[in-house]
């Protein structure tokens, strides 16, 4: 007879065992060296003709990796011994980012306090915290990790929940293949970002914070681990911080190799040792986050940014910029310009100038296009290229700030071939929450497969490619299915031409 209740029984060894391998598969790299490991990010896809053999072993290799952060010297391997830094320049009125930069590296605590670093800390601690919210919606800051929220909203969000255990997250997950602004800033100014992190939290009320760094960046692991050591040595961390009453701590959380685990809420569940898929919102996690607590997510590059406006105050740099994009932003230029590297710009320069003039066009070939903002977002052409950098403005013609990673492809890029590579990088990290993402962005990468292969596919093929950009475009949880639909959608605007004969 059966019975009509069920006893609940704590979870056994092998239940456990179970559950963590679900989550162990989830990652590509868990366990994994980098060393000897060829990148197969966007930008070494469009410089592949500089040596085929590389990339023909960056294809082939299981796990992929796809992005090391070295665009700027593309097509690249992971090099142990490898310190290759940037060209990094500052072209806006003021340097919010970069300043301390151009010169070389500032890891140490003694670095960087000579150059006037925690002093601003030590300024906002005298005063209420609500000064510090002030500057930041002030400032018109908006997030650099792709949504571009204003970040000033989501702090005051933060603050307004109940007194109690909150948390900030720095994400340093920085997994848009062509973007490589915050691994630079991780690597050779670790304290700026600390400071960013202890002013923000001193304005929303959070104790604890986390750096979730992901782990194709292991130099900056090193450099980070020791920047908490030396600000915990000195005060700047811990119970009383400055000798105030204001206790806060950081820890380093090391990913296992997910680009979906950027996405906040998957990372948030990442830390939590959960198996990281996306979560629907609402609930944000400004109000229900990392352990159920409120807590502030931000981008490495939107903490970097918070010590230079309290000092200077929001105000000023609302007067960088302009329209609705206000500020600098940093963006990096892959190594098919004559001039790759980092550049601090403000919002509102045109993108012709970022190429011609910081870029200096490409080294030997014309332009085709450029992808700016990841491939998950849209792919313009020269005839866009008069477009200011701002969030709307290229939002309009199909394209976005995103991280600021800009990939420039030249005019040999087969375009087919270009829309398999990004949908085989999509359909390898969708996280499988949504049909659209989890099948569809596989369907597109077999269409595009068979183009590359044969040369054309069935005119049925473009039918079904159609309805999955749309499906992808209305269903999906998370901005990776989104962009997918979007990334499609620009090329198919922009680039019909070379598709049409694709589909006979
Ligand atoms: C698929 C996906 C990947 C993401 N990856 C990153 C990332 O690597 N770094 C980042 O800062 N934000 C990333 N984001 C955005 C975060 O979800 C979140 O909006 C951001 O960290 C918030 O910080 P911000 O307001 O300072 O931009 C990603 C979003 C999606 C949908
Ligand atoms: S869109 Fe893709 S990555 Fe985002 S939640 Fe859905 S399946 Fe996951």
């Amino acid at each position: 007879m059966s019975s009509a209740i069920t006893i609940p029984r704590p979870p056994g060894r092998t239940d456990v065992i179970s559950e963590r391998r679900d989550v162990d598969s989830f990652y590509h790299l868990s366990g994994c060296s980098l060393v000897g490991r060829a990148c197969q990010g966007t930008a070494c896809f469009v410089a592949r003709h500089r040596n085929r053999q590389l990339w023909a072993e960056a294809v082939a290799q299981e796990p992929r990796v796809y992005c090391l952060g070295e665009c700027f010297a593309a097509p690249s391997i992971y090099d142990e011994n490898g310190d290759a830094r940037p060209h990094m320049e500052v072209r806006s009125r003021h340097s919010v980012v970069l300043s301390r930069l151009t010169n070389g590296d500032v890891r140490s605590l003694q670095a960087y306090t000579a150059q006037g670093g925690y002093t601003v800390l030590e300024e906002a601690l005298a005063k209420p915290s609500e000064k510090v919210i002030e500057a930041i919606e002030t400032s018109g800051l908006r997030g650099r990790g792709g949504a571009g929220f204003p970040t000033g909203r989501k702090w005051r969000a933060v603050a307004q929940q109940p007194a109690g255990e909150k948390f900030i997250i720095a994400n340093a997950d920085e997994g848009d293949p062509g973007a490589y602004i915050d691994r630079f800033l991780l690597e050779d100014d670790p304290h700026a970002l600390l400071e960013g992190m202890l002013l923000a939290a001193y304005a929303i009320g959070a104790r604890k914070g986390r750096i979730y760094l992901r782990n194709e960046y292991p130099r900056a692991e090193d450099i980070l681990r020791n920047a908490i050591a030396e600000a915990g040595s000195a005060g700047l961390l811990g119970k009383r911080v400055l000798g105030r009453d204001f206790v806060f701590d950081v820890d380093l959380v090391v990913g296992r190799g997910s680009y979906v685990c950027g996405e906040e809420t998957a990372l948030i569940r990442s830390i939590e040792g959960r198996r990281p898929h996306v979560m629907a919102r609402p609930p944000f996690p400004t109000e229900h986050g990392l352990f159920g607590k409120p807590t502030l997510v931000n981008n490495v590059e939107t903490l970097v940014s918070v010590p230079w406006i309290v000092a200077r105050g929001g105000e000023a740099y609302r007067a960088l910029g302009f329209s609705q994009s206000r500020g600098t932003k940093v963006v990096s230029l892959n190594s098919l310009f004559v001039r790759p590297g980092l550049y601090e710009i403000e919002f509102g320069m045109p993108v012709r100038q970022i190429v011609e003039d910081l870029g200096g066009g490409l080294r030997d070939r014309t332009i085709g296009g450029l992808i700016i903002g990841g491939p998950l977002a849209g792919v313009i052409p020269p005839h866009r290229f008069d477009t200011p950098f701002g969030f709307e403005e290229l939002h309009n013609i199909g394209a976005s700030v995103g991280h600021g990673g800009i990939v420039a492809f030249d005019e040999h890029t087969s375009i087919p071939e270009l829309v398999h590579h990004v949908f085989s990088f999509g359909a390898y990290e969708s996280c499988g929450e949504c049909t659209p993402c989890r099948i569809g962005s596989r369907r597109i990468e077999e269409i595009f497969g068979r183009i590359v292969g044969l040369g054309t596919t069935s005119a049925k093929d473009f039918v079904e490619l159609q309805q999955i950009v749309a499906a992808l475009k209305m269903t999906s949880l998370c901005g990776h299915g989104g962009g997918l639909g979007e990334f499609a959608d620009s090329v198919l605007c922009y680039y019909g031409d070379a598709l049409e004969p694709c589909f006979a």
